[in-house]
């Protein structure tokens, strides 16, 4: 299902709703995260509604979909930095029931491997969050990734790269290399939701959703998925055909 938004405001409350539904539906569930500027609004309707007791996290286990390879959580562009300043510190979630993949792990096949293994005896996960790069990444996920793929190490895309160096002091200073979740990881989700913002976001959102499922747009796959929200902005929509 596709619903599109007027603006990146409406898309947060949109996407939060869904996520309080869930919550309320089963305390316990386990909620896939990303990060980067897309669910930003999102987390922050989610610490509204906590500080208004309407949700408790208590109970929540999350998996984050991946981290820069040589960050440590406390470099403030990691993604462990980001989702504790960004929600974890501002709701009552169990640290336990955190799992973000650690990119200071010396052994990092064996954290894959375990990262797989920790996804599946929580039971797999419920609802899953995306956001999609501008070459059509989930995850880092770039082009060419196999579908099929597990949590792995991978290269960022130069794209990825340029993209994300608005959050470093210089282009150089972005980490080349990341641990992500796989396509197929990703898929398994029971169900998720797909979020884009931004004229920026236009040509990948048409390619993922009305393209062919190529390995050259990692989020095509999930045309295939049964049970996906794709929450758009007007701007994000507007190469669609369908509503463009
Ligand atoms: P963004 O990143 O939300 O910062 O645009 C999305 C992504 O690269 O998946």
């Amino acid at each position: 299902m596709i619903v599109i938004k007027e603006n990146y405001d409406e898309l947060s409350k949109g996407a939060a709703k869904l996520i309080k539904e869930a919550i309320l539906e089963k305390p316990n569930l386990v909620l896939g995260l990303a990060t980067g500027s897309t669910p930003l609004g999102t987390y922050q309707e989610l610490i509204q509604m906590h500080k208004e007791s309407i949700l408790d996290f208590s109970r929540i286990i999350t998996f984050n979909l991946d981290e820069y390879l040589g960050l440590s959580a406390n470099h403030s562009q990691s993604y462990h930095y980001y989702m504790k300043k960004n929600l974890f510190g501002e709701i009552n979630i169990n640290p336990e029931n955190i799992h973000i993949p650690d990119g200071t792990a010396k052994d990092v096949k064996a954290l894959c491997r375990d990262y797989e293994k920790a996804i599946q005896e929580a039971g797999g996960i419920d609802l899953q969050i995306l956001g999609i790069g501008s070459d059509g990444h989930i995850g880092f996920n770039e082009p060419g990734t196999s579908l099929d793929s597990r949590t792995h190490v991978a290269k960022l895309a130069e794209s990825t790269i340029r993209d994300n160096s608005r959050f470093f002091e210089k282009k150089e200073d972005v980490p080349e290399s990341a641990i992500t979740m796989g396509v197929q990881t990703i898929f398994e989700a029971k169900k998720i939701i797909l979020l884009a913002s931004g004229e920026n976001k236009a040509t990948a959102v048409a390619k993922a959703l009305e393209g062919p499922i190529t390995s050259q747009i990692t989020a095509s796959i999930l045309q295939r998925h049964p049970n996906i929200i794709v929450i758009l902005d007007e701007k994000a929509a507007s190469k669609l055909k369908k509503y463009g």
